[in-house]
This record gives C-alpha cells, sequence and structure tokens, in this order.
C-alpha cells in the first residue's frame, strides 16, 4: 500500500458517486455534522458509502480493492471497544441502507433481514406476529444485527439462548474480494461440511461486509415481573436465578446483577430509593413471564417469599407497574453514568464460569487495591451466565503502567478457569493487548492465517484485531 498514496476524503467520495444506482456517498461535508456514536473518531474517515442492495455494497468492495482504499464497516455506530473508528483515507461502508426485514416465517419461527435494521426495528416488526427476538440488549435501539453479528453480541438473554452466534441460521457477506457468500440457510439442522459463515460471526468487519442473516427468532411473552432484590453475593443471585429457572410455570427472562458500589453510586444519581436494601448488599434484578400479567406478579412474589429465608435476600420490592418496572432497569441499563464521572476510566467486559464469579470479584477487589488505596471498581453484568462488566472508579487519567497494571489485574485467571476476557463487546481497538496475552496463540495464528487469505492486502477493518 505504501506505494499508493492515500486519496484525500473528496477525491473518494468523487471517485465513488454513481459508482452504482444501490450507492450512496456521503463526503466530507455531509458526514460532517453527523453524530459519530460511542466513539468520538469513528467517522473521521470523512466518506460513507451506504449501500442498499448486495450487489451495490460488492460494487464498493471491488472499487475498493482496485484502488487500495481501506474499508471500515459500520452499523449503529454503539460499539464499545472502538470497532468501528475510521481513519482519513478509509471508506465507511455502513450497513444503514440495508435496512429491511425481508421475510417473517411465522410458523417456522425464522425471520430473513438485512444487516442495517435495529435490534428494536426488528423486535417492532416481529411484535405484531407474536413474535420477538431470542437475544435483547440495552443498546436495542441503535445496535444492528450487522453488528450483532460482527461482535457476536449476548446481552441478557444468552443464560437461556446463547449468543447471537446461536440465532443465526443463515448469512450473506461480501467477500474482501468482491464476491459474495450467500448462505441462506432456514434450517437449524445442516451438517454439510464445515460452517464457513461462523468467521463472519464475531468477525469484527475483518473478513467481509454481512448483509443479510437469517436467525432465529420466539412468540413474544408479554406478561412479565421484575423484582430488584438485596444478595450477599453472586453465589445468593444464582440460587435465586436457579430456583425461578425450576419452576414449571415461569420462565426466567433476566437476572441482572449489579454490586455495591455500582448500586449505590447509580442509585444517588438517579434519585433512586435504596433505604430498604440492608447491609450494603448487591442488587439482582430478576424478570419473569408468566400466562397473565397479574399471575407474573403473584407468581414471582409467592416464589421470592419462599427461598426467601433460604437465600438471605437482605430486602426487595416487586415492581406494581411497568413504569417501576423501567425504573429499576433504567438502574442496570444506564450504565454510561460512570464515564461521567470517571470520563477516563478503562472499562472491561469479561466472562467467566458464574459459580466463580464471587472469588474473582473478591480477588479483583484485592489486586486493584494493591495497585494503590484509591483503586476500586464498578462492577454489574448478566450474572447467570457469568458476564461482568467492569469499570474502573477511580479518576483518571492513569499513566500507560497502571493501566497495563489494571488490565493485569482484571484478566488475572480469566482464561485459565475458563472464561473469557472479551465477552459480547469484542477486541476492536482497544482490546489489543488482551488478546495478544489471551487468546491462545493457536487461535492467533489461524485467524492470522484465515485473514490472509480472506483479505491479501488488509483492507477490511484494519488495525482493530490484532491479526
Ligand atoms: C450492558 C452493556 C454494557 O450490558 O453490555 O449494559
Ligand atoms: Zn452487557
Amino acid at each position: 500500500m505504501a506505494s499508493h498514496p492515500p486519496l484525500s476524503p473528496h477525491d473518494i467520495a468523487r471517485a465513488l458517486d454513481g459508482l452504482h444506482p444501490d450507492l450512496r456517498i456521503l463526503g466530507p461535508d455531509a458526514v460532517a455534522g453527523r453524530h459519530p456514536g460511542e466513539d468520538p473518531t469513528n467517522l473521521a474517515a470523512g466518506v460513507v458509502a451506504q449501500p442498499a442492495s448486495t450487489a451495490a455494497a460488492a460494487a464498493l468492495i471491488s472499487w475498493c480493492r482496485a484502488n487500495h482504499v481501506a474499508i471500515v464497516p459500520q452499523g449503529g455506530l454503539s460499539g464499545l471497544v472502538g470497532g468501528g473508528v475510521s481513519r482519513h483515507g478509509d471508506v465507511i461502508l455502513s450497513s444503514a441502507r440495508l435496512n429491511r426485514v425481508i421475510a417473517i416465517h411465522v410458523d417456522e419461527e425464522t425471520v430473513e433481514v438485512e444487516a442495517g435494521v435495529t435490534l428494536e426495528g426488528l423486535q417492532a416488526a416481529l411484535a405484531p406476529h407474536g413474535l420477538t427476538t431470542g437475544i435483547d440488549l440495552g443498546s436495542r435501539g441503535s445496535a444492528t444485527i450487522g453488528g450483532m453479528v460482527s461482535t457476536n453480541a449476548g446481552g441478557i438473554l444468552a443464560f437461556r439462548n446463547g449468543v447471537m452466534r446461536h440465532q443465526i441460521l443463515g448469512l450473506e457477506a461480501v467477500l474482501p474480494s468482491g464476491e459474495i457468500l450467500s448462505d441462506m440457510t432456514r434450517v437449524v439442522k445442516v451438517s454439510a461440511g464445515p460452517d464457513i459463515k461462523q468467521i463472519f460471526i464475531g468477525g469484527e468487519g475483518a473478513f467481509g461486509f454481512v448483509t443479510r442473516v437469517v436467525m432465529k427468532v420466539e412468540p413474544i411473552r408479554p406478561h412479565r415481573a421484575v423484582a430488584l432484590l438485596g444478595v450477599t453475593n453472586a453465589g445468593r443471585a444464582l440460587e435465586i436465578a436457579a430456583h425461578l429457572r425450576r419452576h414449571p410455570s415461569l420462565l426466567l427472562e433476566a437476572a441482572e446483577m449489579m454490586w455495591p458500589h455500582y448500586a449505590r453510586d447509580h442509585a444517588q444519581l438517579k434519585g433512586f430509593d435504596l433505604s430498604w436494601l440492608e447491609g450494603g448488599a448487591s442488587l439482582l434484578l430478576v424478570e419473569i413471564s408468566a400466562q397473565s400479567a397479574d399471575h407474573a406478579t403473584s407468581l414471582l412474589e409467592e416464589e421470592l417469599a419462599a427461598i426467601w429465608d433460604a437465600a438471605d435476600i437482605k430486602g426487595g420490592i416487586v415492581a406494581q407497574s411497568s413504569e417501576q418496572a423501567r425504573r429499576f432497569w433504567d438502574l442496570r441499563e444506564d450504565s454510561g453514568f460512570y464515564f461521567s464521572a470517571f470520563p477516563q476510566a478503562p472499562s472491561f467486559d469479561v466472562s467467566l464460569p458464574p459459580t466463580l464469579v464471587d472469588h474473582y470479584v473478591a480477588e479483583l477487589a484485592h489486586r486493584l487495591r494493591s495497585i494503590g488505596s484509591g483503586y476500586d471498581a464498578y462492577v454489574y453484568g448478566h450474572i447467570a451466565d457469568g458476564n461482568l462488566h467492569i469499570a474502573l472508579a477511580t479518576p483518571g487519567p492513569l499513566s500507560p503502567n497502571i493501566k497495563h497494571d489494571v488490565e493485569d489485574a482484571v484478566y488475572a485467571g480469566i482464561t485459565a478457569c475458563g472464561g473469557s476476557f472479551s465477552a459480547e463487546h469484542g477486541v476492536g481497538l482497544d482490546k489489543h493487548r488482551a488478546y495478544l496475552e489471551h487468546a491462545d496463540p493457536g487461535k492467533q495464528a489461524l485467524a492470522r492465517q484465515f485473514k490472509t487469505l480472506l483479505d491479501p492486502d488488509g483492507l477490511f477493518n484494519p488495525g482493530k484485531v490484532p491479526f
């Protein structure tokens, strides 16, 4: 690439103009006023290509390959690890106009959907058919299906339904060569050789551009009840979740935990009354569904009463209205508050076998304190599958050495116990060091070979997952 001086965003936008009838190009002037999403440099390339068809995406990709221009695939810009960050000289390949729900197969409980549809948009399209997605997450309003494929998103229901990988039956993508891989399988059972499309799921846009998928969906269960409980530790939270999961006439829909520091600081900021919470306990949010709304609330109350003493529950409230339930959820999902309090806070997204969480959290606190007395973390997450979100609650900026110490404290023992240094947010730009240190070297080597095979010029999402 060194022999090709980079084209300016204006040059690129001019050259792409009229390339394909289904391709819309936004040049630097149009891009300047747009919101960059979670990372301020997402739109730094200054050129956005928005194909409305797979053929248009293929035309764009072929042009970029011929002209040695790097491509940054983007969805809803809600990624948290810099996976969508672009640079001057790149082209952003946006899924924004691949926004159709192509077909809903009601009786099969599958949907064919383009990559740029948001999770919430898909849920809205499914709702009139009594269906919804088997995956759900806080950023449903912005996260696109393509972005969720690329990060192998997880979210709230992963403990029951698995992650994005388990929801995807079929997938179409344009390869870095400009060729199209179309494997829009609509069935669960396929035993026809290796499942090559898996490379795009969690591939972080490094192997091609996902244009559409077939996903499993499931019936809506509208009758819900939500409770916020005090628990002494994750072990107790898992006991409560297990009790609810084993009940024959209800379904556990969420088990989300907030450790005391997070619960206290966030509740204070939101003016949320936690005076009922005994003795500095953690918070556990549980949501269930049942056959009717009244039944759901009374069933949840009964079942919590039944295990109250045995699970050592330290106070609790069952929401009496959907507004109250929403306030409980806001306490959990509106987690960005810590970035206002600690703008430099490094944040992490790890997973480990759920039964090991208490030991890990205690060790983490100990390891952080040994860096310095003010080092502490906010911890919260999807307790039923062992996915913890961790943000340092220490004023920054941190020196590079301290940052490494913090990373070492967070990642210690994670791989050895069967967990992951990145559970659901990806590697992107932010987790390079973790990938290089904690991903299996054999896996890294094979991933590098796949990258070289599929994208020999390194044009797809360069600088993200370190191949
Ligand atoms: C959440 C995001 C941060 O669970 O994954 O809130
Ligand atoms: Zn999460």
